[in-house]
Order: structure tokens, then C-alpha cells, then sequence
């Protein structure tokens, strides 16, 4: 057993199909190129602290993170249940991009790495579906699955997911303004789909069937056909009320700064929206700077 490793994981972007994901619809998502990453230190007692965030926690408090913490203490070897767990983080939390899950699989590899415990993606991918459940109650499973495997992946609910080639893809992520927990966005949507089960039902039949056609246009790298996609994947979103004025007006600055697709990205009600924007990144971010809080030009699939 080693005195200290290293773990990461990946945060993503969803291309298109968040929500609908949660009801067996299939979804596309790519990593962002960024993540967390957390070391792991033998100690007298376990901690996990993040520095950026100003928190330092044990694995018996109330709080969410604690039972993360907890959870995945129990799952590793009881050789390092005590290890320290220190947290460096890429992306901001809470801002639709998959951090949780990226945390989580950070964890349980650095666990695993410390005591020597070789992982499959499977069995990573099972651990950090347990933190999620914790995080945002309904979860579908998509952010682990990226933060686990990376690359760009076609996901559905309970299926392997499936990676789709593709080159990297240029494009800028912002987030627009703070957002609302994605359990909270989750239910919101589970409550309109129980007051109008077939308008909803539609909008989710309508949403799977534009993932699996940027899937084709992805596969064929027709980046424009993808972009086109994107935005009808974002007025649908509005319509299921996810969308809010600063994610409208974010998308329409990056479209005419040339972006060839821009939409919310994560659960919504604030957070991140994604353009895509080969050619023209540094336009897009330039458009999005004086409305964001956070922007980075990315490169989606690696
Ligand atoms: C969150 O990144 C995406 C949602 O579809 C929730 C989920 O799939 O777990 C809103």
C-alpha cells in the first residue's frame, strides 16, 4: 500500500437530451477536458477537504458531501477508511457540468489507487452512481458514466453507454448566472410531466429523437447539421420550463458572435450553456465574458 495517490474525474457537457435521460430517452454528452482530481493520504482519521471551496469535512456530518464521503469510505478496502481526501477542482460546482460525478469517481479511484484495488469502469461507474443518488436523488446515471469513461457517449438509462467517434470539438462553455439545485430542476419537470403526461411525454419522444440524429451528424462530423440540433434541443428545454432569460440571451450573443449551436446545458434554471464554435471560440468567448461568472474555451471529447 502506497502513503499517497491520485485520482481524477471528468466533468461534461450534455449535448443535447438532459431531462428527457431521466425517462429512458437516450442523451449525448462529451467530457469538457476538465475535472477534479483528488489526492488520497494515509492518516489517524479520515477528512476530505476543499481547499477552493473553504471545506474541510469527516465522513459523519449531515451534509451531503459527508455522506458521499461516508458512502464511498464504506465501499473502499478498510485499509485506508481513515484516508485524508484532498479535492482540486477544475470546473465550479453546482453549475450543471457534472462536477458531483466527476468529485465522486475522483474519490473512489484516488481510494482505490491508495490500497492498491484495481477498479473496472463498471464498478467505478456503480460507486459513483451511489454519490449521485445522494447529490440529486433521480439521477440518470450520464454524469458518472463521463466522469468515469470520458470521450463523447451516447447514454441511456440502465444500458452500457455507447462511445461515439468524433473529433474534438471546439467550443465555449459559460455559466450564465448561479443555478438551482438539479434535484430540484428534476422534480420540477417530474411534476409538469404529472399535470400534462402527453404534452411532456411528447416533448421527451421529440428530444430522444434529436439525439440520436447529432449522434449520425457527430459520427459524420457535420458540425453545423449538430449545431442546428442544439438549438431545437434548447427551445424544447424552454418549453419544459428549465430555461431561464440569462441562458436565452447567453445562447443568441453566442450564435451572432458564430457559434453554430448553443443551448442550456446540465438541469438549467440558471447554470452553464455550451456553443459550439468551430473557428470562432474566441469571438464566442469574448460575447460571453461580460454575462458570465465563469468561461473557458474547451475542447469537447477528450
Ligand atoms: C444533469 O446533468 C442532467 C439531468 O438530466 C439529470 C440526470 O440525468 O441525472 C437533468
Amino acid at each position: 500500500m502506497t502513503v499517497s495517490a491520485r485520482g481524477i474525474g471528468r466533468s461534461k457537457v450534455i449535448l443535447l437530451g438532459e431531462h428527457s435521460v431521466v425517462y429512458g430517452q437516450p442523451a449525448l454528452a462529451a467530457a469538457l477536458g476538465l475535472g477534479v482530481r483528488v489526492r488520497a493520504e494515509q492518516a489517524e482519521r479520515p477528512s476530505l477537504a476543499v481547499p477552493a471551496w473553504g471545506v474541510e469535512v469527516g465522513p459523519g456530518e449531515a451534509d451531503d458531501l459527508s455522506r458521499v464521503f461516508a458512502a464511498l469510505l464504506a465501499e473502499a478496502p478498510p485499509a485506508v477508511r481513515s484516508a485524508r481526501l484532498i479535492v482540486d477542482p477544475e470546473v465550479p460546482s453546482r453549475a450543471g457540468l457534472g462536477s458531483s460525478a466527476a468529485l465522486a469517481v475522483a474519490m473512489i479511484r484516488a481510494l482505490a489507487s491508495l490500497s492498491g484495488e484495481t477498479l473496472s469502469d463498471d464498478e467505478v461507474e456503480r460507486r459513483a452512481g451511489l454519490a449521485e443518488t445522494i447529490f440529486h436523488g433521480r439521477a440518470s446515471g450520464i454524469d458518472a458514466a463521463v466522469a468515469c469513461r470520458g470521450g463523447a457517449l451516447r447514454f441511456v438509462r440502465g444500458e452500457p453507454p455507447r462511445s461515439v467517434g468524433c473529433p474534438l470539438l471546439p467550443a465555449v462553455v459559460a455559466q450564465v448566472e448561479p443555478r438551482s439545485p438539479t434535484s430540484e430542476m428534476v422534480a420540477l419537470v417530474g411534476r409538469a410531466l404529472e399535470a400534462e403526461p402527453d404534452r411532456i411525454g411528447a416533448i421527451f419522444a421529440e428530444i430522444g429523437v434529436l439525439v440520436d440524429s447529432a449522434v449520425s451528424r457527430l459520427e459524420a462530423g457535420d458540425l453545423t447539421g449538430l449545431g442546428g440540433l442544439m438549438g431545437h434541443n434548447h427551445r424544447l428545454l424552454r418549453e419544459l420550463g428549465v430555461s431561464t432569460e440569462a441562458l436565452d440571451d447567453g445562447c443568441h450573443a453566442a450564435l451572432a458572435a458564430g457559434a453554430v449551436g448553443a443551448k442550456l446545458t446540465g438541469a438549467g434554471g440558471g447554470g452553464c450553456l455550451i456553443a459550439l464554435a468551430p473557428g470562432c471560440d474566441e469571438a464566442v468567448e469574448a460575447a460571453l465574458s461580460p454575462r458570465s461568472l465563469w468561461v473557458r474555451r474547451v475542447l469537447l471529447g477528450s
